[in-house]
């Protein structure tokens, strides 16, 4: 598949419906290039001789390692540490110092597609620099993503090359890293150790989940069709502690939901409560 002049339209529209039933992630009308880019390697090396061919294969209830390849391929895995920054000033100022008052000594936080771990990982950072202010709060992290390879990534805690440096401070990769190996560099054991990470669709049920008393749900459902993203959302919303909060992407907003949620503005950023008492 050299170019994307040689996708035919019925196969483009196959692979598209393919895709959304099973991670949510809609193209547009005109991404066949991206589909080119995307998958061309995989198709070389499995043999697939054109993207009517690459469906008709991920169809086959067998495939399921072939069909798990091409979604690691068409997602976007893009993230850094302490990204926005807004939300993890946050969880220190607010969230944390709350959850201390509300006498809870053990949260459950939710990094839901959460990429290869810098956004589990900096909720822990966050979490240990506000307990060296004195607090003993406590939090297990579930950090889980679609792909079983960021999956891995997220329990190998290794980071290396510029995926290290990006939005992380000198002082924070002294403090919360071990260098391993030259330009590797390993999640120290207490930030590491609150964070368990499983492979997990969004697209399916979040019942084994458990409660939760804080979600972050970033930069993934732009992806997906408006009723993906509000059915997630809402199923999100029961997944939640009444007086939980649920922090998406900056420039998302969950203007639908304001029956369970309600907005706080902070820090210059936008996150959501749910609405009841704990
Ligand atoms: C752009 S990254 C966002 C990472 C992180 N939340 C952040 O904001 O930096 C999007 C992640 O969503 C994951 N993803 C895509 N579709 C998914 C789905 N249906 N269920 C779970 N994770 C999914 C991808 O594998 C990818 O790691």
């Amino acid at each position: 598949m050299a170019a994307s002049r040689h996708i035919d339209p019925e196969h483009y529209q196959a692979f598209r419906r393919f895709l959304e039933d099973s991670c949510g992630i809609v193209l547009g009308d005109n991404k066949q290039y991206l589909v080119s880019s995307r998958l061309g390697q995989l198709m070389v090396r499995e043999s697939i001789a054109d993207l009517g061919e690459l469906v008709r294969r991920v169809d086959d209830r067998r495939a399921a390692g072939l069909r798990g390849k091409v979604i690691e391929a068409m997602t976007t895995n893009e993230t850094q540490w302490f990204r926005d920054s807004y939300p993890f000033a946050i969880l220190q100022d607010r969230l944390f110092p709350e959850f201390d008052k509300g006498g809870m000594s053990h949260v459950r936080i939710w990094s839901a597609a959460c990429s290869s771990g810098q956004e589990p990982y900096s909720i822990s950072m966050a979490l240990e620099e506000y307990r060296a202010r004195g607090s003993r709060l406590e939090a297990e992290i579930v950090g889980t993503d679609i792909s079983p390879a960021m999956v891995a990534h997220v329990r190998a805690a290794h980071y290396g090359g510029s995926a290290i440096n990006r939005g992380l401070s000198l002082d924070r990769r002294k403090r919360f890293f071990r260098q391993v190996d030259g330009d590797v560099w390993e999640v120290r054991p207490e930030v590491r150790g609150r964070v368990r990470a499983h492979v997990h669709n969004l697209l399916e049920s979040f019942a084994a989940l458990g409660r939760f008393e804080l979600i972050f749900c970033r930069n993934v459902l732009i992806y997906f069709s408006a009723v993906s993203r509000e059915d997630i959302l809402g199923r999100m919303c029961q997944q939640l502690s009444p007086g939980g909060y649920l922090i998406v992407g900056a420039s998302e907003s969950l203007a639908r939901h304001a029956d369970e949620l309600e907005m706080v503005r902070s820090h210059g950023g936008v996150i959501y409560r749910r609405r009841g008492t704990r």
